[in-house]
């Protein structure tokens, strides 16, 4: 995906978070420039992660199928802050999914942070990792329900779910709801995770690039998670 559209998203979640109130750790606002007088006081953000993280997944439809996330706190075996918890805003903006996908050790809880509702469709995965028609138990806010398989579940702001690993999920911004940005309505996302290790722990339902090719059409603005250059 293109640089300029990368840095896009990154402004337009920037003023989302901003219109519903969620204020933001100062690194996420650190440009190219501002890195460049960071010393090793900062490796925290470098080796956890930590900061902006968009995607295409590799499939050239951001619109469709994408992420623009900002992984807030993560722990990380190469840092060893002993941190075994993680916090994610994502940008949801109408009907962008990610690919389905599960965690091998994660658990997660989807938390709805305001702007419109989510809409998120779960599958138990079965023995070849593929989604099954198997109907399942799930938490809501501590509440057990019962869900058929594939059915839109909506969260509306304030409520969430837990996902436990092995649970194939996907999750996107429904249509007609939302804080209107340029002509696109938007809501905001939480994710309170287990540590969360991208480059590990996703099992994607079909190939797909967690970390995409960006093309450099224009100088970036920010870098991503996992474009932080090394301490001086
Ligand atoms: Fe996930």
């Amino acid at each position: 995906m293109k640089r300029s559209v990368v840095d896009q998203t990154i402004e337009t979640a920037k003023e989302l978070f901003a219109t519903i109130g969620l204020h933001l750790p100062p690194f996420a606002f650190w440009t190219v420039e501002d890195w460049q007088s960071k010393g090793s006081e900062c490796d925290e953000i470098r080796d956890s992660m930590l900061g902006w993280d968009v995607t295409d997944f590799g499939q050239g439809n951001f619109d469709q199928l994408g992420r623009t996330l900002l992984t807030l706190r993560n722990g990380s075996s190469k840092y060893g802050s002993g941190k075994d918890y993680a916090e994610k805003l994502i940008l949801d903006p109408e009907n962008q999914k990610p690919p389905l996908h599960f965690h091998r050790s994660k658990m997660e809880d989807i938390i709805n942070r305001g702007g419109g509702n989510i809409i998120i469709r779960l599958f138990q995965a079965n023995d070849k990792g593929q989604r099954s028609d198997e109907d399942l138990t799930i938490q809501i806010d501590g509440q057990t329900t019962d869900y058929k398989a594939g059915k839109h579940l909506r969260l509306e702001p304030g409520q969430s779910l837990c996902i436990p690993p092995g649970l194939i999920h996907q999750f996107w911004g429904e249509q007609g709801t939302g804080v209107l940005i340029r002509g696109k309505r938007y809501t905001v996302s939480g994710e309170v995770s287990r540590t969360c290790d991208d480059w590990e722990d996703n099992c994607w339902l079909e190939p797909c690039e967690r970390f995409c090719k960006i093309e450099e059409d224009k100088p970036a603005q920010h870098y991503l998670v996992h474009e932080y250059p090394s301490a001086q």
